[in-house]
């Protein structure tokens, strides 16, 4: 099982003794510690992973950013280590605004999204000094304008458009087609972008696009430059705006399963400039300050949740083999919400030969709170350790109370070290804002 799982385990997995090993950690002192479910991250694969994104853009000639987007997970931990190597954030809440800025990520290389930015939101961003906000709506250019008069303060900007394209993924995370309910068309694009042009308020950067997530194949990108090209000369000629800064967003995916093979950053970074000397410069453009904003591709792999199984059960006319967890669709609801895949492995015993596909079970009343349903496993054990792979993008982030469950804590692994990034959530935690619940325990 181990060898075959290799590929989707964060580069320091190991297990010499047959039980799973993250940064050099042994799984069951990482669930003595935090109990489970617990989210462990390997600092060794994260890093690695900050530095190709970095290097694969390092030599663009007109300079490149790298925000992570902070939406796939976000603490203050995880944004200082990635910060420290040079990553700017990609927020849309003041909650993520909070947590870049307290994690000391520059202001400047802060970019701030949403398709439906508060006025509280507009008005934070702007205090804090972000490098850029993208603007999603005209009504947001209208409602930008006001807070930065209000302000009497100036600030960069970019429009997202919409390029109408296609791509293969899950469609409530394709965001690029015609209809998406985020940006704008090009046509209003190209009308926000004049506008903002003539105001003395914006400094106009450029434009945003984002294809969706979990894409396995890099076309999309190539199309999508292609597009802005012939988009932007025509822009230029007719309004003399200038695309000096082109986000190209995140959405890179990542292997949950053996046969997902995605391409590397470094492979983008080749597709993007290659598109870019083939449309963007031979439409006569300047080469444009590129942003890119990774957030599965840059903390997915890094993570493992560990589960601890408990009731294991066969049911059904076809026998459906049950190994229930104590987690599920509160601490990971992508499989509920997109059918997404995973792998397991039982984490004491990771050598041993499956003998049968099993359904791994959450504990939430919903028939649907089933994290995998054809998990390759030895029969499992009631009290042994569950790891399902490839778990560092949003699951901790959309992680809900379902059940009134506390949500689980988040660690980071390594050199043989462990400590909490976020720790699990108490009782009296989850009870704080029902009011007669605080009353009545004074
Ligand atoms: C504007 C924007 N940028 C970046 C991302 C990150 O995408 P991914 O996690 O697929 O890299 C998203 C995801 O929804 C997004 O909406």
């Amino acid at each position: 099982m181990f060898e075959q799982l290799r590929p989707i385990l964060p580069t320091s997995a190991d297990a010499p003794d047959g039980e799973l090993r993250l940064g050099g950690v042994p799984v069951t002192e990482l669930a003595r510690a935090y109990g489970t479910p617990v989210i462990a991250y390997d600092g060794a694969h994260l890093e690695a992973t900050a530095r190709a994104w970095i290097d694969a853009f390092a030599s663009h000639p007109a300079g490149a950013t790298v925000a992570y987007a902070t939406k796939a997970f976000s603490s203050v931990g995880m944004l200082r280590l990635l910060g420290d190597l040079g990553l700017g954030a990609d927020v849309s809440s003041l909650g993520e605004l909070q947590v870049a800025l307290r994690a000391g990520i520059a202001p400047e290389l802060i970019i701030m999204h949403g398709n439906n930015k508060s006025r509280a939101e507009l008005e934070a961003g702007v205090e804090a000094g972000v490098g850029l906000v993208v603007v999603d709506a005209e009504q947001e250019l209208d409602l930008l304008e006001n807070v930065l008069h209000v302000a009497d303060a100036t600030q960069a900007v970019l429009v997202r458009v919409n390029p109408d394209i296609e791509v293969e993924t899950h469609r409530y995370i394709s965001t690029s087609h015609a209809g998406s309910k985020f940006g704008v068309t090009s046509d209003v694009a190209a009308t926000l972008l004049e506008r903002a042009a003539a105001s003395d308020r914006f400094d106009v950067r450029g434009v945003h696009v984002h294809l969706g997530s979990q894409l396995l194949d890099a076309d999309p990108w190539r199309r999508v430059i292609a597009w802005l090209a012939g988009w932007a000369r025509e822009l230029h000629d007719r309004t003399g705006v200038v695309i000096h800064t082109l986000d190209v967003g995140g959405g890179l995916g990542i292997a949950y399963v053996e046969d997902q093979v995605p391409p590397t950053p470094a492979a983008i970074a080749a597709v993007v400039r290659d598109a870019l000397s083939e449309s963007w410069q031979a439409a006569g453009l300047e080469l444009p300050h590129l942003v890119l904003e990774p957030g599965r591709s840059m903390v997915g792999q890094a993570a493992v949740t560990l589960y601890t199984v408990g009731v294991v059960k066969q049911t059904g006319d076809d026998d459906i083999r049950y190994v229930n967890v104590d987690g599920g669709m509160s601490d990971n609801p992508r499989p509920t919400l997109y059918q997404a895949r995973y792998r397991a492995l039982l984490a004491e015993r990771v050598h041993d030969a499956a003998d049968a596909a099993w359904w791994v079970a959450g504990v939430h009343c919903e028939s649907g709170d089933v994290l995998i349903e054809d998990a390759p496993l030895p029969t499992p054990r009631p009290g042994e350790l569950l790891a399902i792979p490839a778990t560092g993008a949003y699951a901790a982030s959309m992680a809900s109370n379902y059940n009134l469950v506390p949500r689980c804590a988040v660690v980071l692994v390594e050199n043989g070290t462990h400590r909490p990034l976020v720790r699990r959530e108490t009782l009296d935690e989850l009870l704080a804002r029902d009011v007669d619940a605080m009353v009545a325990s004074t």
